[in-house]
Parts: C-alpha cells; sequence; structure tokens
C-alpha cells in the first residue's frame, strides 16, 4: 500500500455535494431526483458538477456524446487511473445511485489536493452520458460510445421515450463537445456505487468488491389488435393487444422464478392505446428488461420469452414486433482490481464480500478495454430507483475511502 495509508475523505463535504445535487430535480417530499438525461434537469447537474471540478482545477473535456472527464495531473504524463459513473437518474430516482460515484471521485480529489499529494500517475474522474438509458435505449449509453462499442452517429440518432432525438437535445443543453471519441483508454478503471440490492445489509457486510455484471437483455414490444367497443364486442370475437402483454408480464414472473436466482424479469412499462375505460384497446407497447450472470441462461430466457410471445399473440388473433433495446452479455471484472478492492477494505478494517452487480453500470463498458473493477456499500432496505434510496452516511465514507486508496494504489 501507499505511504499515505492514513489518508480519509472528507464526509461532511461528500454529503454536502451529493445534497447540493440532488435539490436539482428535486422530488418534493422525498430525498430523490429526477433528472433524465439530457433534460434541463440534467444539464443543471451536469453545470453544477463541472463548476466543482473547474474548482479543484481539472482540465475538463467533454466529448461528442456529453460524457465529461475532469483529469488532475500526476507526477508524470500518462492514461489516467480514472473514476466516475453517471448523475443522469431515472424519472423516480434516489440521490446516490451514479451520483456517489462521480462526487467520491470529486472528494479523492479534493483531499489529495487538501493533502498536497500529487499522485504518481494522473487521476480522472468522469460522468457518462445516460447510463440509465430510461429516457433514451440503451443503458450505459456514454460509456458504450466512450470505449467505442458504439459509434457515436448511431447514438447520435437515437429517439427518445418523449420523441426527441439524442444529438439534438445534446446540442440544446450544450453538452455536444470536442473531446475526441473513442475515449482516451485510462490506466485503469473503478466504480463506487450503491449496491442497490439487498445482500450487503442483509448480511452485515460494509463493502462489496464487485466480481462482474450480469447480462442484460432489454426488449420493446408492440402488439396491435382491434380496438373495440367494451360493452358490445363479445368476449370470443376480441383481438384485445392488452391481454397479451399483462400475459407477458405474468410468464416473464413466472419465467424468472422457474429458472432460479439470479434470473430476474420485469415488465416495466406497459402503455396501451387510446387507454379508455369503455374501449377494446387497439395497440400495447411494453417493454421485458431480463438478467442473469450466465449467458446460456439468459440465451434459453429470451427463447422462451420469444416463444410465449409469438403463442400468446397467435391465440388473440393480434400481430406482434419485437425491438431490442439493449443486449448484453455478462461482464467479468479483473481479478488484480476485485482483489485489490477487497485487500483495500480489509486492511482499513473493514469487512468485505466478493459479489456480482444486478444492475448495470458504466464500469462494464469500461472494462472492454483497461483492468476495471467496482466498490459496493450498503443500500438500506436493499431500495433503489425509488425516491427512497438510502445509504448511510458511515457507509459512504467507507466506501469513498476504499475508492481513494484503491486509487491511489492503481496510481
Ligand atoms: C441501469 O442502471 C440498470 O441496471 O437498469
Ligand atoms: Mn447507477
Ligand atoms: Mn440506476
Amino acid at each position: 500500500m501507499t505511504d499515505s495509508l492514513g489518508l480519509r475523505i472528507d464526509i461532511d463535504r461528500l454529503i454536502d455535494r451529493l445534497a447540493a445535487l440532488a435539490e436539482i430535480g428535486a422530488i418534493e417530499g422525498t430525498e430523490g431526483c429526477a433528472r433524465l438525461a439530457l433534460t434541463d434537469e440534467d444539464k443543471a447537474g451536469r453545470d453544477l458538477v463541472v463548476g466543482w471540478m473547474r474548482d479543484l482545477d481539472l482540465d475538463v473535456t467533454v466529448d461528442a456524446i456529453g460524457n465529461v472527464v475532469g483529469v488532475m495531473a500526476g507526477a508524470v504524463d500518462g492514461p489516467p487511473v480514472m473514476c466516475g459513473s453517471h448523475i443522469d437518474t431515472v424519472r423516480t430516482g434516489g440521490r446516490y445511485d451514479g451520483n456517489l460515484g462521480v462526487l467520491a471521485g470529486l472528494e479523492v480529489i479534493e483531499t489529495l489536493r487538501t493533502a498536497g499529494i500529487t499522485p504518481p500517475r494522473p487521476l480522472a474522474v468522469g460522468f457518462f452520458t445516460d447510463e440509465e438509458g430510461a429516457r433514451f435505449p440503451p443503458d450505459m449509453l456514454g460509456s458504450l460510445v466512450y470505449v467505442g462499442a458504439m459509434s457515436v452517429e448511431e447514438a447520435h440518432g437515437i429517439e427518445s421515450i418523449d420523441g426527441e432525438i439524442l444529438g439534438a437535445e445534446l446540442e440544446r443543453i450544450g453538452y455536444l463537445g470536442p473531446a475526441p471519441l473513442p475515449g482516451g483508454v485510462p490506466h485503469a478503471f473503478v466504480e463506487l456505487h450503491v449496491e442497490q440490492g439487498p445482500v450487503l445489509e442483509a448480511e452485515g457486510i460494509t463493502i462489496g468488491a464487485v466480481t462482474g455484471v450480469q447480462g442484460i437483455s432489454w426488449t420493446e414490444v408492440e402488439v396491435t389488435g382491434e380496438s373495440n367497443h367494451a360493452g358490445t364486442t363479445p368476449m370470443t370475437l376480441r383481438k384485445d393487444p392488452g391481454v397479451v402483454a399483462f400475459q407477458t408480464a405474468t410468464f416473464v414472473r413466472e419465467l424468472a422464478l422457474e429458472l432460479g436466482a439470479p434470473q430476474v424479469g420485469t415488465v416495466g412499462r406497459i402503455e396501451l392505446h387510446p387507454n379508455l375505460i369503455n374501449v377494446v384497446p387497439a395497440s400495447a407497447t411494453f417493454t421485458i428488461d431480463i438478467r442473469h450472470t450466465d449467458n446460456d441462461v439468459l440465451l434459453e430466457a429470451e427463447r422462451r420469452v420469444d416463444e410465449f410471445l409469438r403463442a400468446a399473440s397467435a391465440a388473440e388473433g393480434v400481430t406482434v414486433e419485437t425491438r431490442s433495446l439493449a443486449r448484453f452479455d455478462p461482464v467479468v471484472f479483473d481479478d488484480r482490481v476485485v482483489d485489490l478492492v477487497a485487500a483495500t477494505a480489509e486492511a482499513q478494517g473493514l469487512s468485505v464480500k466478493r459479489m456480482p452487480s444486478g444492475a448495470g453500470h458504466d464500469a462494464q463498458m469500461l472494462a472492454r478495454v483497461c483492468p476495471t473493477g467496482m466498490v459496493f456499500v450498503p443500500s438500506v432496505d436493499g431500495i433503489s430507483h425509488n425516491p427512497a434510496e438510502h445509504t448511510e452516511p458511515a457507509d459512504l465514507e467507507a466506501g469513498a475511502n476504499v475508492l481513494l486508496h484503491v486509487m491511489l494504489e492503481l496510481a
């Protein structure tokens, strides 16, 4: 370990920044916030964080997908040890998801600046555009483009759930930047994040050394039937797309239970048209999110869902079209970084568990280009993607201190 082992982050400063950022898009009466990607709220959040980066004298760049990276010079030049995450949220987001990884990165840098320490290599903290994918699918979009796995042209053409085009929205909020893409390959990448699940809390463990991220499959389904009068149309003569949507939602749940943990399956969005009490719907549009750590099981789940959709649609006499919104294979993080996270936590007297991530993260994209790992801290009641999301200050502090020392060691 480095000779700066005793160095600690300032938890009050970190909490103050988390609170200030959470005021932007705050959901009244809760701790949560709504900053969907590339909205006015996202812009205001970005401006705040970029201001903090400039206050810390970081060299700030913005690329053509709106990813923002701030670099602190090291004793020698070269690829930085990078950390970061995202500051966009789902519409009903908490204040920690993503934001913690970014603001803890700033805290790491401010701690070093205050202590007068220049790291051997440069350190970078970044926030990636549209990690949530809730407005512009797929999720982890900014980091996907950063590593060159999707072209910036394709990304610019993506349409949001509210009908806006990504490139135009980036320009509108002033975050269509000049930095080259794919982005510079870091020496290593590490992301601090709240677990967003119940495991650490249930087991009384403070730090998760994340071993990888499960595979993610997102599909949008559009079912078209025949709209008709709810009072006069006999049940046997209906072509009701809503029924197929609800049957599929039930099937996805039953399938996940049949395949067993860690298989999960969610129908999170269903839109019926015209969505009226006395009208058999004309169409149903809905989404399917299925995830598993084993790609073979995930492929099997995808096959079974598709088979069910076709059969249920045929039985109802409706037509069905599917569109893949995201498909990412499971990711395994670099053993050396996972070991370093675990060893760093232990050296600080913290309990640690090696565990996979159920949620998607920017780190899974960075893992394609450099040694990568993640640090998890517990989520109270395992709640996330909910304004009630909470992590105790002592756990935030522990996680940020692990991030600090992992970054120093990597540097
Ligand atoms: C992204 O955060 C996801 O896991 O849905
Ligand atoms: Mn996140
Ligand atoms: Mn999230």
